[in-house]
């Protein structure tokens, strides 16, 4: 049986970590995804002992045998979470346990090794710990955490790993559109779909994020920022973004957003939302929204305001829409007042700018 010690994290610093006013520039204005900190966290798991091996070294390349199932088969699954610097001057995370649950999960689905939600949790806050000065202020964002797993058995037989790294990086991040807080346009992808009942739509790995770029070309090439997938049987139900949930506005102050089917990830960012609004007395439904009556509400006013959410992209407003059937304006293009709100109250809580009455925020310092 594996065993799944207590870890400990052995703590190798990097001799050639970013000088500090060079940290500090870079911390300004960090964009999304291209500045990684001086260190990664690394955990072992060979099948017979568990996890084992934990440390936390200088960041750098990772060498693999070219067998490894990663490279041929895409046994690979990952989280995204983010470190906020509160005005207090603490380093918090967001329902990080959340996150460690989905990370379970993902394993499961794709015959990876479990990794347990402790040992998940317990990685992301040594970590942090350790790159506590790459935590940008609350004006500029936050710390995008990237815990990820990669399946490292040399073998070319189709058959689950016996062995799998745990590893996580960081990189400070901004905004992840650069006009976020205006509204960003969005192509329905009416061929390529991302998930299919009883797939990994629901599951966080790279496969599904691999298959999603050919339908992300297309939105480009029509000059969109982003895509939104139909579902995969009838291809006319909206599921979600290449990277975000969706939500939608109607003009009676409601909202909608498409449920948890099987076929698209189970959003942190949604789930609160969910409740945020529940909780202001919002009228919230999950359900089936079709391509064709989004359209058609868009057309006659129904629809008042679109939003994108997630931990990357926070709460984005969508103010135009594409597709074969035309172009839609939302809202006049602009964010509208609910979409703004909701942004708002969730980060007001991420920030500790506001109570926290579900007891989302994890202090780590
Ligand atoms: N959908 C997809 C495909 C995503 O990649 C993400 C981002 O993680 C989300 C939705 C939103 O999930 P979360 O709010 O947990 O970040
Ligand atoms: C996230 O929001 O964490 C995502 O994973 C979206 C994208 C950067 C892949």
């Amino acid at each position: 049986m594996n065993s799944t010690p207590s870890l400990n994290f052995d703590f190798q610093k990097n001799p050639k970590a970013i000088d500090d006013t060079k940290r500090e520039n870079f911390l300004k204005n960090p964009g999304f995804g291209k500045i990684f900190t001086d260190h990664m966290l690394q955990i072992k798991y060979t099948n017979g002992t568990g996890w084992t091996d934990g440390k936390i070294i200088p960041y750098g390349p990772i060498s693999l045998d070219p067998a490894v199932c990663l490279f041929h088969y895409g046994q690979e699954i990952f989280e995204g979470l983010k470190a906020y610097k509160t005005q207090d001057g603490h380093i918090t995370l967001f329902r990080p346990l959340t996150n460690a649950k989905r990370f379970y999960n993902s394993a499961l689905r794709m015959a990876m090794a479990p990794l347990p939600e402790a040992i998940f949790l317990k990685a992301v806050e040594e970590f942090v710990k350790v790159e506590k000065n790459w935590v940008p202020d609350s004006s500029v964002g936050s710390l995008y955490l990237r815990p990820f797993m990669i399946s490292s058995t040399p073998y070319l037989g189709v058959k689950p790993s016996p062995d799998y790294i745990f590893m996580i990086i960081a990189s400070p991040a901004g905004a992840y559109f650069s006009k976020d807080n205006e509204g960003v346009s969005v192509w329905v992808s009416e061929f390529y779909t991302r998930a299919a009942s009883g797939g990994t739509g629901e599951a966080k790995c790279g496969g599904n994020y691999a298959a999603s770029l050919i339908a992300q070309q297309e939105a480009t090439k029509n000059n969109c920022d982003q895509i939104v997938f139909l579902d995969a049987a009838e291809h006319q139900w909206i599921e979600e973004m290449g990277g975000m949930n969706i939500f939608f506005v109607f003009d009676d102050g409601s909202l909608l957003t498409p449920p948890l089917s099987g076929t698209i990830l189970p959003g942190i960012t949604r789930d609160s939302i969910l409740t945020l609004a529940r909780d202001k007395g919002i009228k919230v439904r999950e359900e089936r929204y079709s391509v064709h009556q989004w359209i058609e509400d868009i057309k006659s006013g129904k629809i008042r305001e679109v939003f994108a959410c997630g931990t990357a992209a926070v709460v984005t407003p969508i103010g135009q829409v594409k597709s074969s059937r035309g172009e839609f304006n939302i809202n006049g293009g602009k964010p509208g007042t609910l979409t703004q709100e909701i942004r708002k109250a969730l980060v007001d809580i991420q920030y500790g700018r506001s109570a926290d009455p579900y007891h989302w925020v994890h202090k780590v310092i």
